[in-house]
């Protein structure tokens, strides 16, 4: 679909995932991608309700699974009642402008309290980041198991289901929460994540796939994964977000083609408690 919005380019390519989002990296928290800023606004709500869902004992440890640029870890670090944020992500190009914003977060948190030793301010969760791609190794490393919490946004587009799932339910304890956003398949079905590269003028493409809430849903239960129904969502116990016209302003000029098409999905699965 094309887009006067868009930055023009001169041909679309392929590359391996990290390696795209290594070369992303640079530009991906300014190129004025719509779906981030639509997933910033559904987090609003959503983050609030995962926090609530979450019924294991203070504080807690809480894993950001393909956390790109740090976008929404910094959720975590500003929440009081977790005690450590484990970042993972396949990308080192991603992992190193979250680093950056991160500490940044980290210090402004303990109210400009230096810390010069790797301990962080008292009150603020303790900040442990790792390289992990979910598809080179079928085991999480040790550091992000047994977690109370995962957050997982805009990520599983890129990974299969069983693979994203398996990774998840070795994540968390038994009665823990997952909070998923995604890219919706009606848009998944016409689009996918990419960006123009300034360099080249390529049109770069990671690997994606239009994943449906059904697949999601049937998949995560595999997993021992089951629905928490916490809002306003459909009655599959996941919002669905269709961008309109009124959105334009906050969401940006990219958006504008996207009005009327069903472009976010999100909600929240708890590992059930026999696994
Ligand atoms: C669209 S970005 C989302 C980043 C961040 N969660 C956000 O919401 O802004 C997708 C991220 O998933 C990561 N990713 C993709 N495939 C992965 C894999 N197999 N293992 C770990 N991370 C992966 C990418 O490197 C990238 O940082």
């Amino acid at each position: 679909m094309a887009n006067p919005e868009d930055p023009p380019f001169s041909c679309i390519r392929y590359l391996p995932t990290t390696e795209a989002y290594d070369r992303w990296a640079a530009i991906y928290d300014t190129d004025g991608n719509f779906l981030q800023a639509l997933d910033t606004i559904e987090l609003k709500t959503l983050f609030p309700q995962f926090l609530r869902s979450i019924l294991s004992p203070r504080p807690w440890r809480i894993v950001d699974l393909g956390c790109g640029t740090g976008r929404n870890t910094t959720l975590l670090l500003a929440t009081p009642c977790i005690e450590e944020v484990i970042a993972l992500d396949s990308s080192r190009g991603m992992l190193e402008v979250a680093r950056s914003r991160l500490h940044q977060a980290l210090h402004q948190a303990g109210d400009g309290v230096s810390t010069p030793s790797k301990e962080p301010a008292r009150g603020v969760p303790r900040l442990h980041m790792e390289v992990f791609d979910m598809l080179a190794s079928p085991v999480p490393p040790k550091s992000a198991q047994q977690a109370d919490g995962v957050i997982s946004t805009l990520v599983v587009e890129h990974v299969p289901l069983p693979t994203f799932f398996s990774q998840v339910s070795q994540i968390l304890r038994p009665g823990g929460v997952l909070l998923l956003t995604n890219m919706h398949a009606h848009m998944g079905g016409i689009s996918q994540a990419g960006f123009v590269d300034a360099e080249t003028g390529e049109k770069i493409r990671p690997t994606s796939y239009a994943h449906t809430i059904t697949d999601v849903v049937t998949e995560a239960r595999r997993w021992g994964l089951e629905v928490v129904k916490a809002g306003d969502e459909d009655e599959a116990g996941i919002k669905e977000t269709k961008v309109d016209e009124i959105m334009i302003e906050t969401l940006g000029p990219r958006s504008r083609k996207w009005v009327g098409v069903t472009c976010w999905f999100g909600g929240l699965f708890r590992k059930r408690a026999d696994q």
